[in-house]
């Protein structure tokens, strides 16, 4: 992926084809992407069939982060459905460049996934907010400057984030509340001017992952739903100063809520 003569959708094949051999599933119909606190749902989604370190798969580099599972899993639903999921996630601002950004989505697509749930960790605006609490992502700013597209690629966003799949979530959890999330390039935490600049400019979350990959997504004709976990509020919203420690924790306390959430809007997919 490193190599700009490299086909990224050709490496993806190859991932694909790592996973049907890792895994004996031949095809996946979901695709499942795990950011902090939400590392635990797989047990409550089905029957572990396969589970291997991503490493294992062509163009997976190693985690980066702590609260990040490099684990790569394939579960079959009581439904009978194959959920392939993600514990790697490679950060834009590891620095690796966009393509290995999104390499897990190409891959996931390539398996023939249909639908791509995104979940992630991320600071609130809305102050009724609270720590621990998840919500729907209905739309997205990307503030990373970049974009996963290679060329002239002018492909349409529009509900990017399936209405109809967050209708379902909301079936599921009624009590989900809903909001724009600003991928920030990160790593550093905003300043509170920044987090006053994506409240003013629509945003509600904010975090440093997810739009990026959604772009990606949609250009594999992929189904996108996307989750945030309140981890914290964003800087400026809450005076105390934000930790990754902090983060970590929220995301341990809030794990059992939101896998048994996860996993029963993947059982209903
Ligand atoms: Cl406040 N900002 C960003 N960009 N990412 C986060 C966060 C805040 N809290 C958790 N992840």
């Amino acid at each position: 992926l490193d190599d700009p003569t490299a086909d990224p959708f050709e490496v993806a094949t190859q991932a694909a084809n790592d996973i049907a051999r890792l895994t004996g599933v031949e095809r996946h119909d979901v695709a499942l992407t795990l950011g902090s606190g939400w590392g635990r749902s797989a047990e409550l989604i089905g029957d572990e069939i396969a589970a291997f370190p991503a490493t294992e798969v062509t163009g997976f580099s190693a985690p980066a982060l702590e609260g990040h599972v490099g684990t790569i899993r394939s579960i079959r639903t009581p439904k009978g459905r194959s959920v392939l999921i993600m514990g790697a996630r490679t950060h834009y601002y590891e620095g690796h460049g966009v393509r290995r950004v999104v390499h897990s989505v190409r891959t996931a697509a390539a398996t023939g996934a249909r639908i791509m749930v995104l979940t992630n960790g991320a600071g609130g605006i809305k102050p009724t907010w609270k720590p621990g609490q998840p919500v729907l992502i209905s739309d997205h700013i990307n503030l990373t400057g970049d974009s996963p597209l290679e060329g002239a690629t002018f492909i349409d966003l529009t509900d990017l984030y399936s209405m109809r799949l967050r209708d379902l979530a909301r079936q599921i959890d009624p009590s989900l509340d809903e909001g724009v999330y600003c991928q920030f390039q990160g790593p550093q935490y905003e300043t509170p001017a920044e987090v006053r600049m994506a409240k003013t400019i629509g945003g509600h979350i904010v975090g440093m992952s997810t739009a990026l990959e959604a772009i990606a997504a949609r250009q594999a004709g992929m189904e996108i739903l996307g989750f945030s976990l309140i981890t914290n509020m964003a800087a400026g919203i809450q005076t105390t100063p934000l930790s990754h420690q902090e983060v970590i924790e929220a995301g341990r306390e809030a794990e059992p809520v939101i896998s048994s959430l996860l996993a029963r809007v993947i059982g209903a997919l």
